[in-house]
């Protein structure tokens, strides 16, 4: 089971990726989390140390490892490197759980990102088609690194919206650039749902079926993510998480 997580910049898509590979873990499940928002803040949410994540370099940035794979910095390069020993090096294994700081590549500038955009293709083919576990990956909000090929290797995308407008249209892009690519479920998770007018609006504006579940707005989510853990949050929250679970995990094949 694939899952990629998108949505608007902050509504919350680092917290429930977090929250559902910890779901996930405690049923007993191996889970691969992969962080491929450029802010890079799961691997704290999921119990790893500041400085363990630090000395972890995001793939994206080690220019000699993707010139190695790719090929010298002129010339020609191979659009299909061999990523299997960037997984096995570069992830963080804690019990069931093993954890992968890929980073995106930043948008501006003048550079070509051919060589790290070939070898994050290579690892998202690798993670979405080839992988046998759980995968759970907080794109953060774009969806760039997936290509059609490896969309459909993906079971679902989670669309995490608040119940703003603002929040909204950004997930109605995300669902429709979704589609295009050709993921096969796309869900919308409300978040920060204080009461019933704001579930109501988000089911008038994304109609029941489709979404799959809302988190309500929790104080201690905000306070205990300045402190980087999960903990009487968690517990806020892990009813829905458990029923969104329930529904990816019973969901035919579209
Ligand atoms: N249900 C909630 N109730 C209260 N606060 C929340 C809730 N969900 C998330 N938050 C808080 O909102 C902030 C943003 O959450 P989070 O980092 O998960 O969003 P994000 O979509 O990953 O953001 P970014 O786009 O920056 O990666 C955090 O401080 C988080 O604790
Ligand atoms: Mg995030």
């Amino acid at each position: 089971m694939k899952i990629a997580v998108s949505g608007k910049g902050g509504v919350g898509k680092t917290t429930l990726a977090a929250g559902l590979i910890r779901i996930l873990l405690d049923k007993g499940f191996p889970v691969f989390a992969v962080d491929a928002d450029p802010d890079l803040s799961l691997g704290t949410l999921l119990g790893f140390s500041e400085e363990t994540i630090a000395r972890l370099k995001p793939i994206v940035e080690m220019r000699d490892l993707i010139a190695e794979k790719v090929g010298g910095s002129t010339g020609f390069f191979t659009m299909n490197p061999e990523v299997e020993d960037i997984i096995r090096d570069f992830t963080l294994v804690s019990g069931q759980l093993r954890f992968l700081k890929m980073g995106a590549v930043k948008k501006g500038g003048s550079s070509c990102y051919c060589r790290e955009n070939s070898v994050l293709n290579a690892l998202m083919t690798v993670l979405v088609v080839q992988q046998e576990e759980y995968v759970v990956m907080d794109m953060g909000a774009g969806i760039e690194h997936l290509t059609r090929g490896t969309a459909r290797g993906v079971d679902w995308m989670l669309i995490v919206t608040e119940p703003s407008r603002v929040s909204l249209n950004t997930a109605r892009t995300v669902k429709e650039l979704s589609q295009d690519i050709g993921v096969r479920r796309i869900g919308y998770i409300g978040n920060k749902v204080r009461d019933e007018n704001d579930r109501e609006y988000l089911v008038q504006a994304l109609g029941g079926e489709n979404l799959l579940g809302c988190m309500p707005f929790n104080t201690s989510l905000l306070e205990e993510s300045r402190t980087g853990v999960m903990d009487r949050s968690f517990a806020a929250v892990a009813g829905t998480l458990e029923q969104i679970i329930e529904k990816i995990l019973h969901s035919e094949k579209p």
